[in-house]
This record gives C-alpha cells, structure tokens and sequence, in this order.
C-alpha cells in the first residue's frame, strides 16, 4: 500500500480492510474532471496571490491536463489503493511532477476540495438533465399540439367524469414539468457556489482570493461562512428534492400510459421499439419503460431520504459520514438521465387510439353536468337540476342507453322545460368548446397556453 499523505502522526500502515471500507475511489473516481478543474483554479490563484510561483503553477496546470489526456484516453486507470481521487490526483501528479506537485494543497483541505468538486459536479450534470428535460417537454407539447380537438373523457376515482381533450391532459403534465424544470434551474442557481478558501473549517491564514477561484469556475460567488462550506450538503438534498418532485410527476404520467395501453383501456399504442414481449407469452406487448420509470421514482425518494438522514445528526463540520452523500447523489443523477431518454422516445413514437378515446367520452355519461347546467339556463336551481339529469342517467342505465340518444317526448318525463336545443347543449363538442375559461379544455383556450408557454419559453421561463 502507498504510504499515506496523512503518514506523518501514525506509526503504523492502514488495515487492509480498513483501507478498503474508507476508500471512495471506487464512486469518486467520475469527479475526476471537476477535482482536476479546481485544481487548476486554486493553484492559478495561489500563484497570482504570490503564494506559489508562476512556474510552479504552470507546472501543476501541465501536469494536471497530462493526468486528465490520460485518464479520457484511458492510459490512466484508478486501480490504485488511494484514498480517494483527491489523493489519487495528486500523487500522480507529483510521481509526474515532483516538487511543484507537492504544493498545489497550499491553504486547501480536502473538506473544501471535495465540497466543490461535489458541486461542479452536480452543476455540470445537473445542466444535462435540464437540456433532457427540456426535450421530453417539449415532445409533450408537440404532441399536445396535434391534439387539441382529440376528446377523451377525463377521470375522478378512475371513473369518466368530464369530457377534455388529449392536449388538455397533456397540458397538466407540461405544467408539472414547467414548474419541476424552474426547481431545477433555483437549485443549480444555489449549488454553483465556491466553498474553496473554507479550509478544513476555519478557513486559512493565507491570503486566497476565493472569487476570483470561483469565477475561473464559471461559479456564481462564495459560501460566506467556513463551518458552512465544508459541512453542508443542503445544495444536493435539493436536487435530490426536485428529482423527487419530478419522478412523482413522470410516475403518475406512467401510471396513465400503462393503463391507456392496455387492451382495456386502448388509447394509445406505443412502438415496438419501445415496449417489449414475453418470454411465455406470444401476444404480450408490455410497457417496460413506463413500469421502470414508476419504479425507479421510489429509488430517487430512497435517494432522497438517505441523505436527508445522513445529514441530520451530524455535528458542524465535516465527517466522514458525509462521503456517503455522493453515491446518493450520483444515483439521483443517473436514474434521471437513464429514465428520460428512452421516456421522450416512447412520448415520441406512441400512435393515439383517438377513435377508442372519442367513443369512451360519448360514454360514461359525461355529459351529465352539462344537462343540468343547461336546465339551470331554464331558470332551473342547479341542486334540482342536478337531481333532474341524475334521474335521466338512472332511465338511461335502466335503459341500456345514453342521455343525448333519447327522444325529446322521454326528456320531457323529467322536465317539460327541455327543448330540441338539448342535444346541441350536450354533445361532446359543446361540452368541449364551450369551456372556454383559462385553463378549461376548449381548443382554443388550450391554444393560446400552449402558445402563451412557448413564448415563455423563448423569454427563458418555463411556465
Ligand atoms: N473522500 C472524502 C469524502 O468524500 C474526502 C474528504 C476527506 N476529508 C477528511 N477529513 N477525511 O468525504
């Protein structure tokens, strides 16, 4: 085993398994780019403060973008036993370098280096969600587009309650998605600052200049406190929390397209390109990307909570608990970006049954509150007429028949004040287009959202 940069107080070599169960390279190993970054950034710094020299540090650059060539072309792999890539960095950089190397930790703790690197990190990838995020909404709103005179019905308790069209469905999700991507943007806004210049906690006599650190980094300031800055993770418990917002959203979402694509419900199809057969059973088409997509949302709240309870007992500052906060990150990370690729293509390629969904509004007597809204244009109270088109709905089910199908002489056994103008109040269209108010389902009202949003859009808002 390397001899330990930390060597110099111990009179005996780590326990092999100690060792094993401490390191964090295994999982850190991805921050590499980030570690190397700031690394670069503070030894710029230490030389323009005149802490190191110039030639050192354009030493230290050189022999840092070498590691970096060399780890991307793979000639440099982490099998090594360093503690973790900070350490991993930095010894090879001085087996590169010698002793210009063994100065870039001048005024830096490694609780501050990987506070920051943790940060660049998630920003980075954080940035590649949001363009993902982006993509998906966007296929939601094309789609929604093409259907703003699709009519299904809409669902209390799962049971068809109100007629709404496909794109007004979709546009509840395009909100949802709106309001999660502008969490997303407030939480990288609030994770790209530099806790670098913390120290190990007390911050350091040597007279760094942590914003001008922080703007090589493209970073938006400085944590203002040194206890805060090595000892907080409350930035990465807040992706974590819009990951969770987020995946509850595209769990319902699936939820709707797996029950649509049953052969009960036969409203949409997806493509065999995204759904998959049975090992058993010739017929089955399944939709495995949904079901995952529901699936993994408990995965990102186990994320979530892992590291809401790994943070709230500890004591100010750093402990080595707090290594346990990446891993819980990177998954948030990685089930994100693993689950909205394939979902937008799914989105994409789905074929709509809108012949099923028409017929499945005509039904269920959805229409039913437009028959009493109509008698309460009659002068009729709406508790009474409200009772009048449930005693209808009653003949009907009797009758094995639907409210905008029976004669004007049966309407008139419940309410002599119903005319022939009825069966224009209640057919779909009129249920549709007449609910004109912001945010009701009628195509022109759902329209001018979508619109309204993609002007936002292009403002630079999502919602
Ligand atoms: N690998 C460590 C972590 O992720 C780096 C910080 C180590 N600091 C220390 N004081 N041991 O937390």
């Amino acid at each position: 085993m390397a001899k330990k940069m930390w060597a110099g107080r111990f009179e005996k070599a780590t326990d092999k398994a100690v060792n094993d169960f401490n390191s964090s390279l295994p999982f850190d190993c991805r921050m590499y780019k980030q570690d190397i970054e700031g690394s670069v950034a503070h030894s710029q710094m230490l030389a323009k403060q005149g802490i190191i020299t110039q030639e050192d540090a354009d030493k230290i650059k050189e022999g840092l973008l070498s590691i970096l060539d060399d780890i991307e072309s793979g000639k440099l792999t982490f099998d090594s036993d360093a503690e973790d890539i900070h350490m991993f960095i930095e010894e090879e950089l001085t087996n590169r370098i010698g002793d210009a190397g063994k100065r870039l930790h001048t005024g830096r703790s490694r609780n501050d280096q990987v506070a920051l690197d943790q940060r660049l990190y998630a920003v980075d990838e954080a940035k590649e969600i949001q363009s993902l995020l982006g993509e998906f909404r966007d296929a939601l709103i094309d789609l929604a587009e093409e259907n703003t005179e699709t009519y299904m019905p809409g669902y209390t308790h799962l049971q068809r309650a109100q007629p709404i069209t496909f794109a007004h469905y979709l546009m509840a999700y395009i909100q949802m998605f709106g309001r999660d991507m502008d969490r997303l943007d407030e939480a990288i806004a609030r994770t790209n600052i530099s806790p670098l210049g913390s120290g190990a906690l007390a911050g350091t006599t040597y007279p760094l200049d942590r914003p001008f650190v922080a703007d090589q980094l493209g970073m938006n300031g400085v944590t203002l406190n040194s206890l805060d800055g090595v000892a907080d993770r409350d930035w990465a418990i807040e992706l974590a929390s819009f990951a969770s917002l987020f995946m509850m959203h595209l769990s319902r979402l699936s939820e709707e397209i797996i029950l649509y694509s049953s052969q009960e419900f036969k409203f949409i199809e997806l493509d065999d390109a995204y759904s998959t057969g049975s090992s058993m059973m010739p017929q089955k088409k399944n939709p495995d990307v949904a079901e995952l997509a529901r699936g993994k949302t408990g995965r990102v709240y186990g994320d979530l909570i892992s590291l809401l309870v790994t943070m709230k007992g500890l004591p100010l500052t750093y402990n080595k608990d707090m290594q346990e906060v990446q891993e819980a990150l990177f998954d948030v990370i990685d089930t994100i970006k693993g689950v909205l690729v394939p979902f937008t293509g799914m989105i994409k390629t789905m074929k709509l049954r809108k012949d099923n969904m028409e017929k499945a509004a005509l039904g269920g007597f959805t229409n039913a509150t437009d028959l009493a809204d109509y008698l309460v244009r009659k002068g009729i109270p709406f508790r009474s007429t409200h009772e009048i088109s449930g005693k209808l709905v009653h003949y009907c089910i009797e009758h094995d028949t639907t409210l905008e199908k029976l004669s004007l002489d049966e309407f008139k056994q419940f309410s002599d004040l119903i005319e022939e103008d009825v069966y224009d109040a209640i057919s779909l269209e009129t249920c549709v287009n007449k609910r004109t108010i912001i945010g009701a389902p009628a195509p022109e009202t759902v329209k001018a959202a979508l619109s309204k949003i993609k002007g936002l859009e292009n403002d630079g808002s999502s919602n």
